[in-house]
């Protein structure tokens, strides 16, 4: 044991020398940038509708409760990071890379390439890892989808949240090999920043580790009283060691080309508000879930075999500032937003541009199911009164102003006649449910040879 000891010691010694020195927010640094396109990578902190419905829970009732008003493959009541720093941007939150084939025209606001559960190493759930996620843009690169110039206008933003460092944990990696596994990550990272700047993008946006001893899943053991100052050591060590990589690749290109998006002092400081701050960054039970499992094995958005919710959820998702076990709500995001220099004063989002996301995913069922029954006269009626819908809906990004966020019924009655389309492409996908049924029996099968908590990541 006393190896292990040894390398514990040193290594909280390192945090706390570390953490003395403060990672610099972004403040600033955008000046005389103004990029056009935002190309995203990473996992569920940035995901906005890339995992596929039969896999991720961000597909479940009751995510999206916020916004759009249903699940839409976002991990969150609402909206996500992503959102912000478009919005941010003064752009589109960029489509996600799943649906883009059936938009090709509305690639102008970049790419969203992230998927939940992912790291920079396989995370054990057969996503796309973060090598992977920037060779999907290198491959549209090469099919010249966009040119250098596009390029040269984008900001890049990466998420890793720490599935790599569950997933460690959960195949059995040891607490005194974890400081070396985090230099592995911090590593490989930095090979993934570069090649993402060696494909032509400017600018590089990359988070910090959020305060991971925090997060529900771990508060719960102290009912959301206490977070885990081990684990919340082990993201400072992830930050410091991320800090050095930064400003040797900054060295390197000689600018501020890779910038930290500073989780882990955003959500720090909203967390620990007591008052002392008000506002969007006052949350009285910060460290308790809007959305909660009722037993063990569940977690929110699971049924039981009679269908019936093995979770309960907040009455007011607005005043909590986590959604899930791991996952801020729209509420939380925005505190984050909020409380990151840099990223002030955001107005409401585009409620048009989420819509016409959920449109375009309804829109890639149909096409399956098109595929499937070709010939189906009342689908094809379906598909046109679809179209008009979708030019309807451009015409009013075109012409009006953003909807209010807190009175979304303009769009939501829309999404609500989506709901018949819907059944009726259930009952037309036989192809698209045979392999949905597939890959549930694939995940049973996944979650009996590797911890359930990997599925549950971030
Ligand atoms: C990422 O995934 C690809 C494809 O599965 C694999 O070949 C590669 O080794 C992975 N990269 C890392 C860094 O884990
Ligand atoms: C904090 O997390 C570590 C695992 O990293 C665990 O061993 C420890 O028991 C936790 N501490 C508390 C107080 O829950
Ligand atoms: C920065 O780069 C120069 C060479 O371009 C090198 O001499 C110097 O040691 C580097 N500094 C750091 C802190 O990496
Ligand atoms: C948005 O709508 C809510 C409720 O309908 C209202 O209270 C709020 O003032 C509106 N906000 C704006 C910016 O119009
Ligand atoms: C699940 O496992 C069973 C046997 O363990 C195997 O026959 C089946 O093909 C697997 N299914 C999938 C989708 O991997
Ligand atoms: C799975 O994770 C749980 C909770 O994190 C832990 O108690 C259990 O020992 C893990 N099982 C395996 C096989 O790693």
């Amino acid at each position: 044991m006393a190896p292990s000891h040894i390398t514990l010691t040193l290594f909280l010694f390192i945090v706390a020398v570390c953490a003395s020195e403060d990672i610099k927010v972004t403040r600033n640094t955008y000046t005389g940038f103004r990029p056009t396109k935002l190309f995203v990578f990473g996992d569920s902190y940035s995901d906005t509708g890339n995992n596929p419905k039969s896999l991720a829970s961000s597909w479940k009732t009751p995510y999206g409760f916020t916004f759009p008003g249903k699940p839409a493959g976002r991990y969150s009541d609402g909206r996500v990071l992503t959102d912000y720093v478009a919005r941010f941007m003064g752009i589109k939150s960029p489509l996600p890379y799943r649906v883009t084939k059936y938009a090709p025209s509305k690639l102008r606001a970049g790419i969203n390439f992230a998927f939940g559960g992912t790291g920079v190493f396989d995370t054990g759930n057969f996503q796309p890892n973060l090598t992977t996620q920037i060779g999907y843009l290198q491959g549209l690169i090469k099919d010249s989808v966009y040119t250098k110039r596009d390029l040269k206008s984008s900001l890049a933003m990466v998420t890793v949240s720490g599935n790599d460092y569950s997933a460690f944990t959960a195949s059995g990696g040891s607490q005194q090999n974890l400081p070396a596994f985090i230099t592995s990550v911090v590593n490989q990272m930095t090979i993934d920043l570069k090649r993402i700047h060696d494909l032509g993008i400017p600018r590089v946006l990359v988070n910090t580790l959020q305060p991971v001893g925090c997060l529900p899943q771990l508060t719960v053991l102290s009912a959301y009283q206490q977070c885990n100052q081990t684990q919340n050591s082990l993201a400072s060590f992830h930050n410091q060691l991320l800090q050095l990589a930064l400003t040797t690749l900054n060295n390197n290109t000689k600018k501020s080309t890779f910038l930290p998006l500073d989780l882990f002092t955003s959500f720090n400081t909203v967390l620990k508000n007591k008052g002392d701050i008000t506002g969007n960054l006052k949350f009285d039970t910060p460290l308790k879930p809007c959305c909660t499992a009722t037993t063990s094995t569940a977690s929110c958005g699971s049924l039981d075999e009679n269908g019936k919710p093995l979770y309960t959820v907040c009455s007011e998702p607005e005043s909590m500032f986590f959604w899930d076990t791991v996952h801020p709500t729209q509420a939380g995001w925005r505190a984050v937003r909020d409380s990151t220099d840099g990223m002030t004063d955001l107005d409401d989002m585009d409620d048009i541009e989420m819509i016409m996301q959920q449109l375009q995913s309804e829109q890639e069922q149909q096409q399956a199911a098109e595929r499937v029954h070709r010939r189906n006269y009342i689908y094809r009626e379906r598909f046109d009164a679809e179209e008009h819908l979708m030019a309807d809906y451009s015409f009013k990004t075109l012409l009006l102003k953003p909807i209010n966020m807190s009175d979304s019924t303009d769009g939501m009655t829309d999404l609500d006649d989506m709901d018949d389309t819907e059944m009726i492409m259930q009952q037309l996908h036989s192809e698209q449910e045979q392999q949905e049924a597939a890959e549930r029996v694939h995940r049973r099968n996944i979650s009996t040879i590797v911890n359930v908590s990997m599925l549950k990541n971030i």
